[in-house]
């Protein structure tokens, strides 16, 4: 389906004490406003609890960042789709750059992951972007082609309607450099033709991720194929992340 949504990945930042902080100071500058956007918070799995009790009674969804793929069993040091599920999560990272980096998931491994998230109930956002020297040498969609089928040629269409996608190219995370929005554009919309060729429509969300702030939001979901952010660096400050939220185009 598509929706139009703003998630804030919090990455390996904020302990629980300041999490609740965080999200206090977000519910008071959102005031029980009602945006166009679902907001979704991703904060790290030891302020998951936390989070879930402070967003209780209001439109604010929970996501973790990252899951293994087995409901459970003997693999120390990992959680399962069921407890994110049992913790009140709606929504689950899969795929981020840095977990393919730092942790080796192969594009295997994350089409498992994205499998136990659906079925477990819950929505996978789906990370996929090419890093600077597959840009430099035009392979840019040659590499998304290949992170989206890896998934998608495993999953029918009603699992595949489920899937959020976020494009993030990896060479705007985190530098301050975001995508042109006319980049953004060129690769959201390859990404909804790959959607629509599998599946024959084109309801599918796609957020654009990498350097989003609140001044470049605007002419970010501007574009026609943009359908909201996935926000790292600018959502752990809750004045930030609000006036990302408030400056994303809602026309049309
Ligand atoms: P950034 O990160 O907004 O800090 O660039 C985005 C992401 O990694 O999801």
């Amino acid at each position: 389906m598509r929706k139009r949504i703003i998630a804030g990945n919090w990455k390996m930042h904020l302990n629980h004490f300041e999490a609740v902080q965080t999200v206090r100071r977000f519910k008071n500058l959102m005031n029980e406003e009602v945006f166009q956007y679902e907001i979704v918070l991703c904060p790290s799995f030891t302020s998951l609890y936390v989070v879930s009790e402070e967003i209780k009674n209001t439109s604010i969804k929970l996501g973790a960042q990252n899951v293994f793929y087995e409901p459970e069993g003997a693999f120390t040091g990992e959680v399962s789709p069921l407890m994110l599920k049992a913790l009140g999560c709606e929504y689950v990272i899969v795929g981020h750059s840095e977990r393919r980096k730092y942790f080796w998931e192969s594009d295997e491994m994350i089409a498992k992951k994205v499998i136990a998230v659906l079925d477990a109930g819950m929505t996978p956002i789906l990370c996929v972007g090419e890093n600077l020297e597959e840009r430099q040498k035009g392979m840019e969609k040659d590499v998304v082609r290949r992170q989206f089928t890896a998934v998608f040629e495993g999953l029918d269409k009603e699992k595949a309607d489920k899937v959020v996608i976020a494009y993030e190219p990896v060479w705007a995370i985190g530098t301050g450099v975001n995508a042109t929005p006319e980049q953004a554009q060129e690769m959201h919309s390859f990404i909804r033709e790959l959607f629509t060729r599998k599946y024959g429509h084109t309801e599918v969300s796609i957020l654009y991720g990498g350097s989003v702030k609140p001044d470049n939001i605007y002419s970010l979901t501007s574009m026609p194929d943009v359908d909201g952010a996935l926000v790292g660096g600018a959502s752990i400050k809750a004045e930030s992340f609000y006036e990302i939220i408030k400056n994303a185009y809602i026309g049309g």
